[in-house]
């Protein structure tokens, strides 16, 4: 798949056109999945749903037949390592002309838990339907869009950084980075809040996370796998460019306002 055209053209469906997901795309995407990597090597069960027999669906779906969900181990990093997972399976899906959209809030979630049979050391933060999509929105998903501007995204100078927050980074000065750094600004993220920030610091590109809500408890943070997303974007647009990059987990202990917190790094070559 061309990664970067396959990132600007997906968007995310919630009106598919009643067609079963055909048995070969199914199996495809589980094959995808099962052998998707994330950059934590935390492992993940992937189960396909069938909506018809379960009775599972989302208030938001329409259409669609199929949903799959992830489960792991709640462990620290689980959400990151499963934003990358899924995203990478998002975006094969959507290379195959299969329609997702990713699905933290607007669902039965005691439901589709016990759909995957889920224990109490694991969780289960999102599923997507899986389906074709319609060639016409529905009302509710277009004035959703409406709702969280989804067709909009931060500016370049707003989530990237050059050696610190006080300075904003440009496309000019992004030099080879560009390309990597625009695949990550065009990412879907919940309820489209874009929480990544990326500082690059000579050869290394560190990514934050700008929390928008202070977490309660022991609940998991949905923008940490807006964050696992945004890693997704940067390495498979690495790879597209031939550009060598390293995993690392080295906060660079930058100064930063106390809604941000350091993700993991980048490093070139
Ligand atoms: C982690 C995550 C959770 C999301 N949860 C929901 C959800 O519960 N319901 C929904 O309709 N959309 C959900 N979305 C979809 C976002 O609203 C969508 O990605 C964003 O508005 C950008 O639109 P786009 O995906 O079409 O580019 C979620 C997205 C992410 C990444």
């Amino acid at each position: 798949m061309d990664v970067f055209e396959v990132i600007r053209n997906r968007r995310s469906v919630r009106t598919f056109d009643g067609t079963p997901l055909r048995a070969q795309d199914a199996q495809r995407i589980l094959d995808f999945a099962n052998a998707a990597e994330n950059p934590y090597q935390l492992p993940i069960d992937w189960v396909l749903l069938d909506a018809k027999t379960t009775g599972l669906s989302s208030p938001v779906i329409v259409g669609a037949d199929t949903f799959l969900a992830g489960k792991l181990q709640r462990v620290p990093c689980a959400e990151e390592a499963f934003g990358y997972a899924f995203e990478s399976v998002v975006l094969y899906a959507a290379s195959i002309g299969v329609g997702t959209t990713w699905i933290a809030g607007t669902m039965d979630r005691a439901a589709f838990e016990k759909a995957v049979g889920l224990s109490d050391s694991e969780f289960m933060p999102c599923i997507t339907p899986l389906g074709y999509p319609a060639d016409k929105m529905s009302l509710r998903e277009t004035l959703m869009r409406k709702g969280v501007k989804a067709d909009t995204r931060l500016s370049f100078g707003e989530v990237f950084f050059d050696a610190s927050f006080s300075r904003p980074l440009t496309p000019e000065t992004a030099g080879k980075l560009l390309p990597m750094l625009e695949a990550v600004r065009l990412a879907p993220s919940a309820v489209n809040k874009q929480p990544w920030r990326v500082v690059v610091s000579g050869d290394r590109v560190h990514f934050f996370e700008k929390r928008n809500k202070r977490r309660s408890g022991d609940t998991w943070d949905v923008q940490k796998v807006d964050l696992g997303i945004a890693l997704c974007h940067f390495a498979l647009a690495a790879m597209e460019c031939g550009i060598p990059i390293t995993f690392e987990r080295e906060d660079p202990a930058l100064s930063c306002n106390e809604d941000t917190f350091y993700i993991a790094t980048y490093r070139l070559g």
